[in-house]
């Protein structure tokens, strides 16, 4: 029996709302049902564009809308704690954008409070569900590079510079290793299966106080090291390559969105290609559909444990180097 359409609403329709809104008209079973923002004007303008029945200039409304089935949450970083925990205590469940919160202590409300209200909670790390990545997994499962000893990465856009933008706004969390540095992490996190046990960090804190460029070293418990950077102020060449014994695996740019990679053993390379159905955003909305159908409160692929270990790194390298948030003050 075909399922019925699953009703998706938006909170906060900016920019990549629109991704999502446009990874949504790929997905035969479901739809975009509502929408709400600040400013009623912008909902009804997204509504139209992707198909949207309903608009609110009220956060609160859309989430006790009967009619919606889960709520994507698509503001900064600042507001994905407030949003979300709206939405599961009314029992919605819940995508949210990168990263899941500002810190830990915030992300673990959030997994308890799903958890006590019986209501699945995932955070957006699309990466998590490429098809390119299940390649990966077959290598790695296969041993085809050996053990693996050293994972490269950069991510770094330059990204705009108005202050009171996201990216460098202290208010909103700006800063680019919550930003961009959680999907190295989470990659890191993925290929590694287990977390790191010590880190070095270095960054460049800019004159509105975040980062706007940060070197990270993970070390594993093998000997492992993650080396990574992220930043605001070049554009990188924002590969992951992993090292092994005998061979090394490739994720072509851009790795976070990757369709491509290599695999690099003695004198044999093989590229395979996996093109993205849409823009890539289908297939984390398709996982989180596919677990709320099945009444699952986290997925398997982007449990609630691995975002909580994110994001307590991301605060051990924040402390380490010196960035605090003023509302955390
Ligand atoms: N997965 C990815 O590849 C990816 C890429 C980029 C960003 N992201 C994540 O998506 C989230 C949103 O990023 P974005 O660039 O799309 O944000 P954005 O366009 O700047 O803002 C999105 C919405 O958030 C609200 N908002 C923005 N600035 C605000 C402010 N100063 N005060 C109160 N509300 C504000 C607005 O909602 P209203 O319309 O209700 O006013 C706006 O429509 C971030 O957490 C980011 O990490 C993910």
């Amino acid at each position: 029996m075909a399922n019925k359409k699953f009703n998706w609403g938006v909170l906060g329709p900016g920019r990549i709302a629109q991704q999502f809104g446009d990874a949504l008209l790929a997905i035969d079973d479901a739809a975009l049902y509502a929408v709400a923002s600040s400013n009623l004007e912008r909902a009804k303008a997204f509504a139209q564009q992707y198909h949207g029945e309903k608009t609110y200039d009220s956060y609160e409304a859309l989430v006790n809308d009967p009619q919606v089935d889960a709520v994507y949450i698509a503001r900064p970083h600042r507001f994905h704690f407030d949003n979300a925990r709206l939405c599961l205590t009314a029992g919605k469940p819940v995508l949210c954008e990168k990263p899941l919160t500002v810190n830990a202590v915030e992300t673990k409300q959030l997994i308890d409070l799903a958890r006590a209200k019986n209501v699945f909670l995932m955070e957006a790390l699309w990466t998590r569900h490429l098809p390119i990545y299940l390649q990966i997994r077959e290598w790695l499962d296969e041993g085809v590079i050996g053990d693996v000893k050293l994972l490269v990465s950069t991510f770094g856009i330059n990204v705009p510079k108005g202050e009171t933008d996201r990216w460098l706004n202290p208010e909103l969390a700006g800063g680019t290793l919550l930003d961009m540095g959680v999907y190295p992490i989470a990659v890191s996190q993925w290929v590694m299966g287990r977390e790191p046990h010590s880190f070095s960090a270095q960054a460049y804190l800019g004159k509105t106080g975040v980062d706007e460029l940060t070197a990270v070293n993970l070390k594993y418990d093998n000997g492992v090291i993650s080396q990574f950077s992220s930043n605001f102020i070049s554009d990188n060449a924002n590969e992951f390559l992993i090292y092994g014994a005998q061979g090394r695996i490739h994720i072509h740019a851009n790795f976070w969105a990757a369709s491509r990679a290599t695999l690099m053993t003695g004198d044999r390379e093989v590229t395979v290609s996996k093109p993205l159905r849409r823009n890539g955003f289908e297939y984390e909305i398709e996982e989180a559909m596919r677990c709320i159908r099945a009444g699952l409160l986290e997925s398997p692929a982007m449990p609630h444990a691995h975002t909580l270990a994110n994001m307590e790194l991301m605060d051990k390298i924040r402390t380490q180097i010196g960035l605090k948030y003023p509302f955390e003050k």
